[in-house]
């Protein structure tokens, strides 16, 4: 079901039961007031009634005398003498005198309904003056009358609430409407999304939870657009890279097949055929490495080391490269430094930094310890300034790189590790990589 739908349904089923537990108590209620209400007035009647006696005829002892002038009242009344135990005049035919005698209504002066058969009547009884004399008016209404004002009112209540219904439904409408419609609007964008429109999300119209949610949407279509391009292009770059060796291997394998080369040629085929087969090996291993990063199946052992022992390592590791190049590094120590981590993974991203700076360094490549942040700096010709925000993609490289692979895996390393890595230009000319944990 619908969400407004299932909104309004639970509203109106809500109204439903306050107008019906609000109509059964002012229902019930009502014929109470009527009863209280017409008993006041029955006093207020008789007591006139009473006064106008007593004034007029001055003893109650003749009823004669005033039987007439009860008769033109046109009320149902009843003259009771208490201590006789008689009724002395009466309005209303002669079985419901017998009949109320024999359920002792006269006598009893607390009951307020007189019941007959199935009729019932509202009853106000006024003393006459003095008390002693016993005698005592006794008015009566039919229960009948009252009912039927109640009935009415209840009509009028029910017409007054059906009315106030449609209103609160039309209003709950309007309301649920106005809630919902941003809600499927942001179902629209989110189809785009689904069907990778980035370019058509349009931002809709709406307030509170709905416009952050609404908000967290479009930084989720952001960020997957960013992924899926980035995706894109190490697709690019990785085919290519691929393609590449491969290609060199197919030219040198053809041309031997074909008979092409001459002895030293075809020698020399074989052996370009055997490194690319080698830097082939070296791409995928190092790509099969990322997605492992990537996807966290790689099994990171972290423990505790000393920070100098890491770099002592990436030193020993990398004499043959720097001898080779003539760079000398510059240690700063922190002997106090300790890291908690994989020490082979972060081992192996230290080398890939370290490794670039011997590469690209003139002469000179400074490593320095400090606390939890380790840098990696050279008098190089530094990263170009647009290479910069991209350098640690996959499969980008700048001029005199290889695979573009190794800071790829760096970065992953060190934030598999909790830590992060910059790059900056350093004051020795060339780049600066910069780790934090
Ligand atoms: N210290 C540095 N000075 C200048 N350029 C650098 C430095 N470090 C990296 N670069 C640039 O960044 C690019 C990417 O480096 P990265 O280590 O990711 O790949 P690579 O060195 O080309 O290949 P490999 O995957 O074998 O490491 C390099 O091609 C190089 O152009
Ligand atoms: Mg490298």
């Amino acid at each position: 079901m619908k969400l407004q739908s299932q909104l309004n349904l639970a509203f109106s089923a809500l109204l439903l039961v306050i107008l019906t537990a609000a109509g059964f108590v002012i229902y019930s209620l009502i014929l109470d007031m009527l009863i209280d209400d017409e008993k006041a007035e029955l006093k207020q009647k008789g007591e006139l009634l009473v006064q106008v006696i007593n004034e007029q005829y001055g003893s109650m002892q003749d009823v004669q005398e005033f039987s007439d002038f009860l008769e033109e009242q046109d009320l149902q009344l009843f003259l009771y003498n208490r201590k006789q135990d008689r009724v002395l005049y009466y309005t209303m035919p002669r079985q419901f005198v017998e009949g109320f005698s024999r359920q002792d209504f006269f006598k009893d002066n607390e009951e307020d309904l007189w019941e007959i058969g199935s009729r019932k009547y509202v009853a106000s009884r006024i003393l006459f003056y003095p008390e002693s004399s016993g005698m005592e008016l006794i008015l009566l209404t039919p229960l009948n009358d009252l009912q039927k004002v109640q009935q009415d009112f209840f009509r009028r209540m029910l017409f007054v609430f059906i009315i106030g219904a449609i209103a609160a439904l039309l209003l709950s409408y309007f309301l649920t409407n106005k809630l919902v419609t941003p809600l499927s609007r942001l179902k629209h964008q989110l189809k785009k999304i689904e069907k990778r429109k980035f370019d058509e999300i349009r931002p809709i119209k709406a307030s509170g939870e709905i416009l952050e949610v609404a908000q967290s949407v479009y930084d989720m279509a952001t960020e997957l657009q960013r992924y899926m391009k980035t995706q894109q292009v190490f697709f690019q770059n990785a085919s290519h890279e691929l393609k590449t060796p491969l290609m060199t291997i197919q030219g040198y394998a053809e041309g031997i097949r074909d008979k092409v080369f001459d002895e030293t040629d075809q020698e020399k085929g074989l052996e370009m055929m055997v490194t690319e087969v080698n830097r082939l090996k070296v791409i995928i291993n190092e790509m099969i490495l990322l997605a492992k990063l990537d996807s966290s199946q790689a099994e990171y052992e972290p423990e505790n080391i000393y920070t100098t022992v890491m770099v002592q390592q990436v030193l020993d590791r990398t004499l043959p490269t720097r001898n080779e190049k003539g760079v000398e590094v510059r240690f700063d120590d922190d002997p106090d430094s300790m890291l908690f981590v994989d020490q082979e993974k972060l081992l192996r991203a230290l080398l890939n930094v370290t490794v670039n700076a011997i590469r690209h360094a003139k002469e000179q490549v400074r490593i320095s310890v400090n606390a939890q942040t380790i840098t990696i700096e050279d008098d190089g010709e530094g990263i170009s300034e647009n290479l910069i925000p991209h350098i640690f993609h996959r499969f980008v490289k700048g001029k005199n790189g290889e695979t573009g692979l190794g800071l790829a895996i760096a970065r992953a390393i060190i934030e598999q590790s909790g830590g992060k890595i910059m790059v900056n230009k350093s004051e020795l000319g060339g780049a600066k990589f910069t780790i934090q944990f």
